[in-house]
């Protein structure tokens, strides 16, 4: 959501831009732009929709020295060329672009406007260009221009500022917003995540909240709030350029459902010996002592963590799971002595982080479990666990998924003193290999599944929990309506939707709850829903649709969770709809 990269230096800086934008594009946005600067002046061009139509849009002649570049999902205002970043301050003094959101925005518009400002577009960005105009124009510093500015502003932003006439600096400020800084050879770099720097840049340093500074071709200024230079530890992501790339596959939703057996096998190798499991025993003694396990996520990872509930309660430990932006306005506890488990992919997602600050204000304990490697959520949390699922790019979390309940499974092992689930782990990838192997088989129905209106997903204990997954992937980039429900609530009013041929399927994976899910099956077959069933292999019957290998039934979201983001995989490529980048969708949720 909203992407930023800048650079300046002896490199091909308007290529860098907007390769870099493209790097980006997985975040979720709906315009974009860039401002180069030139020994003559910035230029800036902005362009709503793609980052392709900006690259035909933008000279490729331009003598440019240090430049920055957007992508902007839109908050404040409609994805128009004129709400798309960068923005220019009223006389031209600042060019910078945004990410978050200023909650203080319109009492700062009011304030300029009365001081003779006039606004050009609908968003908060403009006044930021403003506000810093107006403070630089009675200091005559931008530095404590910067300060003025960072006071006034109340909210979540990462900054990436130029100055008129100023050939020599990026200068950047965040708080609550993701920016990174990278070093180059003869350059210097800056991105809302190390991604777009990972060809031009040596090593990065995430920016944290308050800070601000500025680049130069040679080098880092990073200032903490109290004026203090702060020295980060800059370090380089265990991860190559050709990691990034599609490696054959159409798309990367694909690619990244393909990955789940290896994400499985290396987090074993990560988390296990051969012997024991390698978790901080401080982690897992503070984990066993608390009195309650309160996981907090969003989205997908929300879908993990209702797993993650289940596992605590099997060790016969009380646990809840809220949605992050549910718990941010109502952050209630009973426990004396929680534990607070949150679980993101990105690591960066704005409910997530609000909820992290209540936590820490409260002096909570905390785990952080993320794809993201010295992310706001790593780093705020007081243990963190990584899920080394690699990159993660379409913006359908299909990998991260896995990872995050098979790392919940590793936990529960090592918290209850047993190393079963390792073994277990191993059948998973041996049947998610052949989920993957017969993937082609699931094409008919998910063609089926293409051509309807409404589709329904239905399951018991943790399939349910895989039904609500199932639902949310199919309506994320299929843009068909769908819904996942517990099996017996259906006749507590969604069987009303049931019409003739409504497509009804259901997960089978655990024979306590066979027999009551095929009878609510019934229950809808009887009013003329059509049932696919995804069934573990021993409880397979006649008539089954959809058969996968057995493993243990608490891991069998590891493998049914397969069947779904195929089925979603599929019936959107006969929709033929952007499959990596659905519409409306961020990948990285930045703003609340
Ligand atoms: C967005 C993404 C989802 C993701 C959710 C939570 O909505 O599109 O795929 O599950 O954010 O993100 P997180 O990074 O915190 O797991």
């Amino acid at each position: 959501m909203c992407g930023i990269v800048g650079g300046i230096g002896q490199f091909p800086i308007r290529d860098y831009l907007i390769n870099g934008l493209k790097t980006l594009d997985y975040r979720g946005y709906d315009s974009a732009g860039v401002a180069l600067a030139e020994p003559e002046g910035i230029r800036v061009f902005r362009m709503p929709g793609r980052v392709q139509a900006l690259d035909e849009a933008t000279p490729r002649d331009l003598h440019v020295v240090l430049g920055i570049g957007h992508t902007r999902w839109a908050t404040h205002g409609a994805p128009t060329a004129n709400n798309a970043h960068p923005h220019t301050s009223m006389n031209g003094e600042f060019v910078l672009v945004h990410n978050g959101v200023i909650d203080n925005f319109r009492h700062l518009k009011n304030k300029l406007e009365a001081e003779g400002y006039v606004f050009h577009s609908e968003t908060d960005t403009e006044v930021v260009a403003n506000l810093l105009e107006f403070h630089y124009n009675r200091l005559k510093n931008v530095k404590a221009a910067m300060l003025a500015m960072i006071e006034e502003l109340q909210g979540s932003y990462a900054l990436a500022i130029l100055k008129k006439g100023d050939l020599k600096h990026i200068y950047f400020a965040k708080n609550r917003s993701p920016l990174v800084v990278g070093h180059g050879e003869g350059k210097n770099l800056l991105a809302s995540d190390f991604l777009p720097m990972l060809k031009e840049g040596k090593d990065f340093a995430p920016i944290l909240d308050h800070q601000y500074g500025y680049i130069t071709e040679d080098t880092i200024k990073i200032f903490n709030e109290d004026g203090s230079v702060a020295n980060p530890k800059f370090t380089r992501p265990d991860l190559k350029i050709e990691d990034i790339g599609l490696q054959g596959y159409p798309h990367y939703m694909l690619k990244e459902i393909e990955e789940a057996p290896a994400v499985v096998r290396r987090l074993i190798d990560n988390y296990f010996d051969g012997n024991q499991f390698l978790f901080d025993p401080k982690l897992i003694n503070k984990l066993k002592a608390a009195d309650d396990i309160i996981f907090i996520a969003c989205g997908t990872s929300y879908h993990a963590c209702l797993i993650g509930r289940r596992y605590m309660e099997y060790l016969g430990k009380r646990s809840e799971v809220y949605i992050a932006s549910e718990w941010a306005y109502h952050p209630f506890v009973s426990a004396k002595n929680p534990m607070f488990v949150i679980v993101s992919q990105s690591g960066e997602t704005a409910d997530l982080i609000r909820c992290m600050e209540i936590i820490n204000s409260r002096g909570a304990v905390s785990l952080t479990i993320t794809n993201t490697k010295g992310s706001t959520l790593e780093r705020d949390a007081t243990y963190s666990l990584l899920l080394f699922a690699g990159v993660e790019i379409a913006v359908a979390s299909t990998k991260a998924y896995v990872a995050q309940v098979a790392l919940l499974s590793l936990l529960t092992g090592a918290m209850d003193d047993s190393t079963a689930v390792v073994s277990h782990l191993y059948d998973v990838i041996k049947a998610e290999n052949a989920v993957i192997a017969n993937s082609e088989s699931l094409k008919p129905t998910a063609k089926y599944l293409s051509g309807k209106k409404d589709v329904f997903f239905l399951g018991r204990g943790t399939d349910y929990d895989v039904a609500l997954e199932a639902s949310l992937k199919l309506k994320e980039i299929t843009y068909i309506h769908s819904e996942g429900l517990p099996g017996g609530e259906l006749k507590h009013g969604p069987i009303a939707l049931i019409e003739k041929d409504t497509p009804v399927i259901g997960f089978i994976s655990d024979p306590l709850t066979d027999l009551p899910i095929r009878s609510n099956f019934k229950e809808v077959e009887a009013r003329g829903a059509t049932v696919i069933t995804v069934v573990s292999k021993s409880l397979a019957k006649a008539g089954d649709s959809i058969t996968v290998p057995d493993v243990k039934e608490y891991l069998s979201p590891l493998v049914k969770v397969l069947v779904a983001q195929y089925l979603a995989y599929f019936a959107a490529l006969e929709l033929k709809v952007n499959i990596d980048k659905p519409r409306n969708l961020a990948k990285s949720v930045t703003v609340e």
